[in-house]
């Protein structure tokens, strides 16, 4: 690859802010904007584990407070001068049958998945206009479009993630900001044990994905700096789905 392939992934005098960058996913596409030449402020729930990264610059708030959303933002558009990419990564679930989901669970899910990412993209649209440019990733996931039992409130809630990146993306692609997500299948994280930390489960994972195995966390990092990136200049509103396969169909021989 020529040095000018390359510079299309530069981020060298970008300013990035990444939500829940103190958490497995976030802390690796924290280190790789850095890696790229970002200056990186880390938000999490506790400055300890945003301090934890060792990003440039840490802060701590509760996203699922819209009011904090929009201090979040001041503060850091202060602190790094101006914000030119923000990833989306906070995100929680409570894994229960329907039948056994509360409205606090709901609203908690919603909070922070859904409603933080709406009013966070709002808070740091003049920012971005200051600056000239924006590329926001919103970090949503492969059950927007393919659900598993126990995870309908969150499926429900990256669904509106992927789509509110189409809407945010058509209103302000004339304001020089392009709107992109992701949407990983099951990471091999903490976050998502109780799916295959199980034999069978583990099996039901490795069977059913054509690459034969769950993602690891450091490989959300590719699609994330191709999107924050002059990389994708001409590339808003759309989702990379990033599911081993997952989606293309199945292969019945395979349990003959
Ligand atoms: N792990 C997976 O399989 C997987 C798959 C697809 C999508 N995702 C998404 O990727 C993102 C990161 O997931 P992860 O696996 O790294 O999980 P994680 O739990 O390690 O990271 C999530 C981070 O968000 C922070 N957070 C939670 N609530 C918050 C709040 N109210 N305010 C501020 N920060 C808060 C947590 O402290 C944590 O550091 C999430 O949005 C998740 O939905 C994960």
């Amino acid at each position: 690859m020529t040095g000018d392939v390359l510079s299309r992934f530069d981020l060298s005098g970008r300013h990035a802010l990444v939500t829940g960058g103190g958490g497995v996913i976030g802390t690796v596409l924290a280190r790789g904007l850095m890696d790229a030449g970002a200056v990186v402020a880390v938000q999490d729930l506790t400055l300890e584990k945003a301090e934890a990264v060792k990003a440039h610059h840490a802060f701590a708030a509760d996203v699922s407070n819209a009011d904090a959303c929009r201090q979040l933002v001041n503060d850091v558009d202060t602190a790094i001068d101006g914000i030119d990419i923000l990833v989306n990564c906070a995100g929680i679930n409570r894994r229960k049958p329907i039948v056994d989901v509360t409205v606090d669970d709901f609203d908690a899910i919603v909070a922070v998945n859904m409603r933080a990412i709406y009013f966070l993209c709002q808070a740091v649209r003049d920012s971005m206009v200051r600056r000239g440019r924006g590329s926001i990733v919103n970090i949503s996931s492969m059950s927007a479009r393919y659900s598993y039992e126990t995870i309908s409130v969150y499926a429900a809630t990256k669904a509106a993630v992927s789509s509110m990146t189409r809407s945010f993306a058509q209103e302000w692609a004339r304001d020089g900001i392009r709107v992109n997500c992701i949407e990983p299948a099951v990471v091999r994280t903490d976050f998502t044990k109780p799916l295959w930390g199980v034999d069978h489960r583990q099996r039901f994972f490795d069977e059913l994905t054509p690459l034969g195995r769950l993602m690891e966390p450091d490989e959300a990092l590719g699609a994330v700096l191709y999107l924050a990136s002059d990389a994708s200049s001409y590339v808003t509103g759309q989702a990379i789905l990033l599911d081993g396969g997952i989606t293309t169909g199945a292969n019945w021989d395979q349990f003959a």
